[in-house]
């Protein structure tokens, strides 16, 4: 498969059009599962009857709110969401040595990676593509560049290429938002307390008015190192 092609074909193409061209291409790709953009790419698969392989990250230090959102959205499409964790070994040592907040002192990519990046290079192994939620306005310090088919260099096999999806990439909080409402969509009752962008509760905090979207995350870090190592891999940070 060729990215050309792909990004050619997939071009100011609705995430609907989107979806259904890459189910009818790949065979054994997934959804991956956090938040609302998540969502509404589930609910648009399911309604497409696409029968979406969906996974979550499970990094133990969720919110409470956010374990029962993973199986609100299960038992509302009647999906199973793949709940992926992390090497109980590696855990351990990184408790062991460091203890439970390791991140707020010397940042936050050892524990991503144990916890996040290492389960996700593993399960992608068994992938030729995978879909997410991300979308260009999250960020202007590490989104903007965002391609609706792009090749994961990060997660890549040394002879296979993986194929990354992202047909939200356009569209703004407010179509996301608008989506949701219309067609009651489920979302994690954090929303309604001010948070925007969740990911782990000891690493996010509700934002402020006109605040970036991912503010919230890692607060005590630069805008320019929020992400996790799902995006951009680890060593490329
Ligand atoms: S991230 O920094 O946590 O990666 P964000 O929360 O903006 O960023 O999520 C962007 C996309 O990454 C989501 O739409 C989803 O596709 C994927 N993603 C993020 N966190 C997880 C997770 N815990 N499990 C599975 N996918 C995730
Ligand atoms: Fe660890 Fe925080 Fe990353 Fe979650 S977001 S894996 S708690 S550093």
């Amino acid at each position: 498969m060729n990215i050309q092609t792909l990004q050619t074909a997939l071009d100011k193409k609705q995430p609907r059009e989107i979806l259904k061209k890459i189910y009818a291409q790949f065979d054994n790709l997934a959804i991956s599962f956090s938040g609302a953009e998540d969502v509404v790419l589930i609910d648009m698969a399911c309604k497409l009857k696409l029968n979406p392989s969906i996974f979550t990250l499970d990094t133990g230090r969720l919110h409470p709110e956010t374990y029962q959102f993973i199986q609100t959205v299960m038992d509302h499409y009647q999906v199973n969401i793949k709940v992926l964790t992390p090497n109980k070994d590696t855990l351990e040592s990184l408790t062991h040595e460091k203890g439970l907040f390791s991140f707020y002192t010397d940042g936050h990519k050892e524990c991503c990676g144990i916890r996040k990046v290492e389960p996700l290079r593993q399960y992608l192994a068994g992938l030729s593509a995978w879909v997410t939620g991300q979308r260009r306005d999250q960020s202007r310090a590490t989104r903007d560049s965002l391609q609706i088919a792009e090749v994961d260099t990060a997660f890549s096999g040394k002879d296979t290429e993986l194929f990354k999806f992202n047909p939200l990439c356009y569209w703004s909080s407010e179509e996301v938002w608008s989506y949701i409402k219309a067609l009651d969509v489920p979302f994690n009752p954090l929303h309604e307390k001010g948070f925007i962008s969740i990911g782990c509760e000891p690493c996010t905090r509700p934002t402020l008015p006109h605040q970036e979207p991912r503010e919230g995350r890692w607060w005590w870090e630069e805008n320019d190192s929020k992400e996790c190592g799902l995006h951009t891999g680890l060593e490329k940070q």
